[in-house]
């Protein structure tokens, strides 16, 4: 069977309550982080990882997403007619090929457990990836790429971490490793918003995963967990009994776009870093300080 991770599947349905008003009549996912959406940067990391289908789990009033990775040949030949090639291939780079996604509606916010469920019959029998697209990821290689090469060496689950920020652990699902050398380490526990003060580590689930098919059956029983949600993390302790996981330290910075002042430094961030416009975008916040 090919063990290769192949497919994506990214939770996009949540109502971005953080980042409202932007997020009410924009996906939150669509917000844009200097020159493109936040969606861009996601698929572009996902594909730097090898992941040829990207799986959507979207809720009502987010057509918008669909749209985006279609072709738009009002547009493009708009955009042809006056000569404009390189606006052209910056409308294009994002189109996947006919087949290579789907669009799934939740239908319900239950939780990001069953988000990740309704993925099932699309991802099948085979090892996938999940990518969180709220945090976006600046890092070489690719952070999805990172733990694909995780997997490559250990196989079974990898799930990404990072340190959290002095105080913020409780916010986020925490990992507990067995042991703690290098950047990847084999597992013993897992906790979905631990009580301030029982946190086992200070390492969070940052938003990527590889994971295996059998999660799904233990998510289609999953009850409720952590703010009345099905959880994801709730579901990959139970897997835990059975299936290695590891924690991957990756290399890189996370920025949190669900929050309005993560989406700010994102867009600072990638407008510096941009090949073509980083110049001016410094010269341009230079003049703001
Ligand atoms: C989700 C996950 C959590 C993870 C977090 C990262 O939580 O359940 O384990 O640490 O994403 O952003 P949420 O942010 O949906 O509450």
């Amino acid at each position: 069977m090919d063990r290769r991770v192949r497919k994506a599947v990214l939770p996009v349905a949540g109502l971005g309550t953080r980042v409202l008003p932007g997020a009410k009549t924009t996906p939150k996912n669509m917000l844009n982080v200097f020159d493109r959406p936040i969606l861009s940067y996601v698929i572009e990391e996902g594909r730097a990882a090898g992941i040829e289908h990207f799986v959507f789990i979207v809720g009502r009033g987010q057509g918008t997403i669909e749209d985006y990775f279609d072709a738009s040949p009002e547009i493009e030949t708009a955009l042809e007619a006056k000569g404009k090639a390189d606006i052209l291939a910056e409308v294009r780079r994002d189109l996947p090929k006919p087949g290579q996604m789907s669009f799934v509606r939740q239908m319900a916010p239950l939780g990001l457990g069953h988000a990740v469920w309704c993925a099932r019959d699309i991802i099948g029998d085979e090892p996938f990836a999940v990518m969180l697209p709220d945090m976006l990821m600046a890092a070489e290689p690719a952070a999805l790429a990172q733990a694909v090469s995780a997997h490559d060496q250990v196989g079974g689950n990898i799930i990404v971490v990072e340190p959290a920020p002095e105080g913020e652990a409780h916010k986020y699902g925490i990992v507990d490793l067995e042991g703690q050398t290098g950047r990847l380490n084999r597992m013993r526990g897992m906790v979905e918003k631990p009580a301030p003060g029982t946190e086992p580590s200070n390492l969070f689930i940052s938003g990527r995963y590889v994971l295996q098919p059998e999660i799904f059956p233990l998510l289609e029983k999953q009850g409720k967990g952590a703010g009345g949600e099905i959880q994801l993390t709730d579901a990959m302790a139970e897997l835990m009994k059975v299936q290695p996981f590891h924690a991957l330290e990756y290399e890189g910075v996370t920025y949190d776009c669900g929050d309005k002042i993560g989406l700010l430094r994102a867009n600072v961030a990638f407008a510096l870093r941009h090949p073509s416009l980083g110049a001016d975008a410094r010269a341009a916040i230079k003049t703001l300080l």
